[in-house]
């Protein structure tokens, strides 16, 4: 596919449902007494992976276009599967169901594609094994994972990563558990399982990042509606920011802080970006937003982002990387190793694209830098398959001066398969 630079970029989207808040719903959904109703729910693969593992759960799941509905007896009725679970690439679909295996009476196992079977799972074997499950994995540590579930008990758990997968997964094998388990985060991560457990019941208490459960739990089905993704919002909000001319409306955009990091520092360094209709979904915030084009640089971006800033934009690196290009002052990305582990080396990722672009980069073991000064050029992008990768890049090649060919276009889909339409429904070229 070959993206070619465009003369403006106008119109109005709605976004697909967030994908995070997604596999959580369904899969408290899964763990409810009763009947769950979801809307909004994401059209994603990786959250249709989610899906297709509940249902080898036993669970009844009707879908009709992105209403979902989730039939369940709890979790004590979860069945054995009689085939191996696949997450595809998605690291929340196996981090945190694994929770819900590691409480289930059987024994089952679940793995990814190549990429996500390269991914590290030492981060929730560890607190679930301490819980009392029984878990083997490819060198100790990728999947496949084979779990013996058992009675689980609670435990007190510092988070040695900030991430919210791994919390999440903690929190839900607690809530199967017997007595109480509790979460330190020291840096905050997306709380959006924190959010939502009250919509199904369950009493979460905990302040200064100590969170706690008490199991077993009962949950009650739920009526639960999803916001739009911010994590797929983010490429239009850059590409309105660097594409002259560029007027936008994004509509119901999830905005919850921990989630839309990026989008503070944006406002904070002068962005034009109006945020209009301020509500709540479930706890969730949202908003709509019209992001604008201005002649007036971003004088006021940081020119480091690092250490607690990032959680809250980690999945947002890729695009900032493509804004990073037209930042009067250049930016630096550092202490962020976490970016090595995604769906691709999201470092390397970046790094090798940029340089394919004509950009010059530093790359550090931690982060990158990209100096003052630079001009998008065409060239080929490699993805790696990470959909994060292709859809930063298709925006590169909106302000690119020659196109920019992607190698494997189709791996948005993990995320925003409609992704390229929509971009085309904004673009004109003259
Ligand atoms: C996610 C958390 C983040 C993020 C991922 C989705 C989640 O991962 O990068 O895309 O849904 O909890 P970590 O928890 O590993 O930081």
């Amino acid at each position: 596919m070959h993206i070619q630079p465009v003369s403006s970029l106008r119109g109005e989207i709605h976004l697909p449902g967030d994908k995070s808040i997604s596999h959580r719903y369904a899969i408290l959904g899964a763990m409810a007494n009763g009947t769950t109703r979801i809307s909004h729910f994401s059209d994603s693969q990786d959250c249709q992976a989610t899906l297709h593992c509940l249902r080898a759960l036993g669970l009844r799941i009707r879908q009709s276009g992105n209403e979902i509905e989730i039939r369940s007896e709890g979790w004590k009725k979860f069945q054995q599967p009689r085939e191996l679970l696949n997450a595809g690439n998605s690291g929340t679909t196996i981090r945190l169901l694994s929770a819900l295996l590691s409480a289930a009476p059987f024994v089952s196992t679940i793995q990814g594609d190549d990429s996500l079977n390269h991914r590290p799972m030492k981060r929730i074997m560890t607190p679930l094994m301490q819980m009392g499950a029984e878990i083997g994995a490819t060198n100790d540590e990728f999947p496949p994972l084979r779990i013996t579930g058992s009675q689980l008990r609670g435990i007190h758990y510092r988070l040695p990563v900030p991430s919210a997968q791994v919390k999440s997964c903690i929190l839900l094998a607690g809530l199967m558990a017997q007595g109480e388990t509790t979460v330190v985060e020291e840096t905050p991560s997306r709380d959006h399982t924190e959010r939502a457990l009250p919509f199904f019941d369950v009493v979460l208490t905990g302040a200064n990042r100590r969170l706690k459960v008490r199991g077993p739990a009962f949950l009650r089905a739920a009526q639960m509606q999803i916001p739009g993704d911010f994590s797929s919002a983010v490429y239009f909000i850059i590409a309105a920011l660097i594409v002259p001319g560029a007027e936008i409306w994004l509509r119901r955009v999830g905005v919850n802080p921990s989630r839309a990091g990026l989008l503070t520092l944006l406002e904070n360094a002068g962005a034009r970006v109006e945020k209009t209709n301020l509500r709540e979904f479930n706890s969730e915030p949202v908003c709509d937003l019209k992001v604008c084009f201005s002649h007036e640089p971003l004088s006021r971006f940081p020119l480091e982002i690092s250490g607690e800033q990032l959680p809250n934009m980690i999945d947002e690196i890729p695009a900032l990387a493509v804004l990073a290009t037209r930042l009067e002052r250049g930016l630096s990305v550092r202490g962020a190793e976490e970016l090595r582990k995604k769906e691709s080396d999201r470092i390397h990722s970046i790094v090798v694209n940029l340089r394919n672009l004509g950009v010059r980069v530093e790359e550090f073991p931690d982060g990158f830098c990209v100096p003052p000064g630079q001009q998008l050029q065409g060239g080929r992008v490699q993805t790696f398959g990470d959909h994060r990768i292709a859809m930063a890049f298709a925006v590169a090649g909106l302000i690119a001066t020659e196109p920019v060919e992607l190698d494997h276009p189709s791996c948005v889909s993990v995320s925003f398969p409609e992704f390229f339409k929509v971009l085309q429904s904004l673009s004109s070229r003259t």
